[in-house]
């Protein structure tokens, strides 16, 4: 997605709504042919699969067999590895260090996951994600990264209950590009779980596709929420959480929350 998706016109834009699509298809007549394909292959897979991680993980097997970059979102590679230093590059000024745990919750095939392996300590970075076809790409990143050593953990997962993980245990929890592919029942299971394995002065950052408009999704593959949507939801779930204003500046299209157990030192007010 172009970093010019977060234009006030473009924030507003309701992307389900018949005159956006027709409109769209006049200005992008390539595109038509593409997104055609998709829906035929979305009303396949909702026919097979009414579980939507079910339903998502078909589309990563498929999407996967292609090529498993563009299966992350990135049409080159060039592209793959830009999306991974800036995952990389903000976690990095945010304090990520060493001797930090981190959690990586739909790793795909290690675009950020890579980095982080590399500069955290043996056994540190902790990667889940619902396609095992992906992870099977993620082994593949990191062969060819040479990580062998840094001894990854790389967990297939049904859901985002956590429950298998210990609590307290995690310095940096992160999710790139997944809640803009969830609905909001997933978010909110990880919402709900995901302070029992964050440390007290841990943190959670994830991205989202955001509209100032009416919340929409295209196929079941495409999630536009509101920011006040997922703050409130993170709140009621009794935790800390804000919009992190420093990622506007990145050329991407998401934006960006971090929730906590608590306010970060320094930051008074409610949860
Ligand atoms: C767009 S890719 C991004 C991958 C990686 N975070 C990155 O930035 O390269 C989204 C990934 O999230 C995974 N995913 C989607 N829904 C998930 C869920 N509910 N739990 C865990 N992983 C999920 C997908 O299988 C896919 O690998």
């Amino acid at each position: 997605m172009p970093a010019d998706a977060k234009s006030p016109k473009k924030l507003r834009n309701n992307r389900a709504a018949l005159t956006h699509k027709v409109v769209y298809a006049l200005r992008h007549p390539g595109r038509v042919t593409p997104y055609l394909r998709r829906a035929g292959r979305d009303a396949w897979l909702r026919l097979r699969h009414a579980d939507h991680v079910r339903y998502y993980r078909a589309v990563m097997a498929s999407d996967t067999r292609r090529n498993p970059e563009a299966a992350v979102g990135s049409r080159t590679h060039q592209r793959w590895l830009a999306l991974g230093q800036m995952q990389f590059d903000y976690l990095i000024e945010h304090g990520l260090s060493p001797e930090h745990r981190m959690l990586d919750i739909g790793c795909g095939n290690l675009r950020g996951g890579w980095r982080f392996i590399e500069h955290l300590d043996a056994g540190n970075y902790y990667g889940i994600d619902i396609s095992p076809d992906i992870l099977i790409a993620a082994k593949r990143t990191l062969t060819e990264r040479g990580l062998q050593d840094k001894l990854p953990h790389l967990t297939i997962v049904g859901d985002l209950t956590l429950d298998f993980l210990p609590a307290d245990h995690f310095d940096v929890i992160h999710a790139h590009s997944v809640f803009s592919h969830s609905p909001l029942d997933v978010i909110e299971e990880c919402l709900a779980n995901v302070g029992r394995v964050l440390t007290d002065t841990g943190f959670f950052d994830f991205t989202f596709d955001r509209t100032e408009g009416a919340e929409h999704q295209v196929l079941r593959e495409d999630f536009y929420y509101r920011t006040e949507t997922l703050l409130a939801l993170a709140r009621r779930h009794g935790l800390h959480a804000r919009f992190m204003e420093d990622w506007e500046k990145r050329p991407h299209g998401q934006s960006k929350i971090r929730v906590s157990r608590a306010a970060p030192a320094g930051e008074a007010g409610r949860p």
